[in-house]
Parts: structure tokens; C-alpha cells; sequence
């Protein structure tokens, strides 16, 4: 085996941030460099030579405090606008991506697939293909690490957090906790297998042909009476949830808010926190009934009762333009 300094680049970012990386200890490693040998030079050349002698006061030098000023200034500028182009592109996930879902305790990864497939510690998915986790954690904070795809998001309890991924080469990479989170943290960890599409495909219809996500949640929508006031005709006490994801909601304090997964979440587990304007405060919590997985399962339902599918293939088509 080959001694590696760095991890594979096995992501599409992968490459971006490495070369960012090497900029950046390039621009320290050269101002290292400058600032030590003009120590050690004005150290031999400034040196007092008898034991009264005085140095010649300076009084400043506009040309020089330019240059100073503005080399830095435009080299954090560069630093600057790279690295948020970097981030920016790390961090909006394309509107295509395939979604799993993961849901960290100490000390595992639990993972699941929308076609229902769920996983532990480890996760298969398809080359090429951008990859969006929803994540949240049932405990304490985790942080999801796979360093061949220079990607590191805190997994944090009570909230959903993202991050994406499309990998470029099939292999099996390593997935850390990188943050502290109890005894075990340093055996919490796994394995991502990045597959051909068509290993992909036949891993996926393969093993027990289980519930999609989206049906499992459709069984638990009914099994806790959900239906009885979110009717789907609209008459019910409580809003009709058809086409609701990714829709704006109006509140009843009157500000508006998008329906993404974090949005069902909280109405879920804390329906008191956004009323929808025109109805009255009248769910009860469901905090200690569902679990984190059953949550995201409801999520899944939610997304499948909508919206129209032409609309949202017309935003993807729409998003490489503009981003
Ligand atoms: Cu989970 Cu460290």
C-alpha cells in the first residue's frame, strides 16, 4: 500500500477544495519564508555596532503603506471570493438529487433510502449522481465526515441539517463522526459504496423488497389518525397537505414560510410554533410518538401528495442557468 498524504478525490468537489487548500499554504508558505529572511536580514544589517550608536529615525512612507495595504487586500479579496464560490456550490445541493435520510445515535449511522431500503453504518449509492442527506441526530451532535469527498456537516438534534455530495468514482470510502460524542465516538463510523448505476440499481432491488419511505409514512399518517383533520378535501380542521411541500405557507402572525422538510418537522413535533393563517392551534404534539425515522417517513409522504411534478422538473430544468 502507497503512502498517501491526502484522501482520494472521489467527489466532484474534491479536486476544487484541494487546490483551494494548496493556495492557501502556498500564500503562507511564502509570506513564512519572506517575513523570517528579512528578520535574519535586517538582524545583520541593523545590527548595533558600538555601544552609543543611534539609529536614524524614520517618519513614515506613504508609498510603502500603499503597497502593504494593498497587496493583502487583494490577496484576501482572492481567498475570499474562491473560497465563498467553493462553499456556495458545497453547500446548494441540485434540485435533482437523490435524497437519503440519516438519523445519527451514539454510535451509529442509520440511513435510509426513499424505495425503503435502510442501512447501517453503511450507505450504496450511484456514481455521478448528486446526493442530498437530510440529517438530524436522536441524541447529541455528530458530524457527518467522508474525507475522499471533502465533505463535513454537523448532525444536530432537534433540527435537519443538509449536505450533498455527487461522487466520481466508484470504490468504498471511509465515513467518520468528526465531533466528540461520547464513548464510542471513535467507532462510530462506516463505509460508503459508490456504484456503477446499474450495481446501483441491482443493489436496490435486491435484499427484502421492503415499504417505500413515502408508504411507510402514508401507515403511520393512518395509524395516528392524521387524516381525521387533515382532510384532502380541504374541509377538515386542520390544512389539506396536498401539494403543501415546497410550497410558501402564510402564518397566522402573517409572515410566510417555505414547506421544506425542516418546516413538516417542527409541525409535527411542535405544532404550536407556526399556526397556518386561517386555523386555530388545535394539533396536538406528536413529540415521543414518532420516532426521528418515522418523522422523516412522514416527510416522504408529504413530499408524495405533491406538488405537480411538472412544476418541479420545470425548476430543475431552470436551476443550471441560474446558479
Ligand atoms: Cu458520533 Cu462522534
Amino acid at each position: 500500500m502507497s503512502f498517501r498524504l491526502f484522501p482520494v478525490e472521489a467527489s466532484s468537489i474534491s479536486a476544487e477544495v484541494d487546490q483551494l487548500l494548496f493556495f492557501l499554504l502556498a500564500v503562507a508558505a511564502f509570506f513564512t519564508v519572506v517575513i523570517f529572511a528579512a528578520i535574519l536580514f535586517f538582524a545583520i544589517r541593523y545590527r548595533r555596532r558600538s555601544d552609543n550608536e543611534l539609529p536614524r529615525p524614520i517618519h513614515g512612507s506613504i508609498p510603502l503603506e500603499i503597497v502593504w495595504s494593498v497587496i493583502p487586500f487583494g490577496l484576501s479579496m482572492v481567498m475570499f471570493t474562491w473560497g465563498a464560490s467553493v462553499f456556495f456550490r458545497e453547500r446548494r445541493p441540485p434540485d435533482n438529487a437523490l435524497p437519503i435520510y440519516v438519523v445519527a445515535k451514539q454510535w451509529m449511522w442509520k440511513l435510509q433510502h426513499p424505495e425503503g431500503q435502510r442501512e447501517i453504518n453503511e450507505l450504496h449509492i450511484p456514481v455521478g449522481r448528486p446526493v442530498k442527506l437530510t440529517m438530524t441526530s436522536e441524541d447529541v451532535i455528530h458530524s457527518f465526515f467522508v474525507p475522499a469527498f471533502r465533505t463535513k456537516q454537523d448532525v444536530v438534534p432537534g433540527r435537519y441539517t443538509t449536505t450533498w455530495f455527487t461522487a466520481i468514482k466508484p470504490g468504498k470510502y471511509h465515513l467518520f463522526c468528526a465531533e466528540y460524542c461520547g464513548n464510542n465516538h471513535s467507532g462510530m463510523g462506516g463505509w460508503i459504496y459508490v456504484m456503477e448505476p446499474q450495481d446501483y440499481e441491482a443493489w436496490l432491488s435486491g435484499g427484502t423488497p421492503g415499504a417505500t419511505l413515502a408508504e411507510n409514512g402514508q401507515k403511520l399518517f393512518e395509524n395516528l389518525a392524521c387524516a381525521n383533520c387533515h382532510k384532502s378535501d380541504g374541509t377538515g380542521r386542520c390544512p389539506d397537505l396536498t401539494g403543501l411541500f415546497g410550497k410558501d405557507v402564510k402564518l397566522a402572525d402573517g409572515s410566510t414560510v417555505k414547506a421544506d422538510e425542516g418546516y413538516i418537522r417542527e409541525s409535527i413535533l411542535r405544532p404550536e410554533a407556526k399556526i397556518v393563517a386561517g386555523y386555530q392551534p388545535s394539533m396536538p404534539t406528536f413529540q415521543g410518538l414518532v420516532t426521528e425515522e418515522g418523522v422523516l417517513q412522514l416527510i416522504e409522504y408529504v413530499k408524495s401528495l405533491g406538488p405537480n411534478p411538472g412544476a418541479g422538473q420545470a425548476e430543475g430544468l431552470a436551476a443550471p442557468g441560474s446558479r
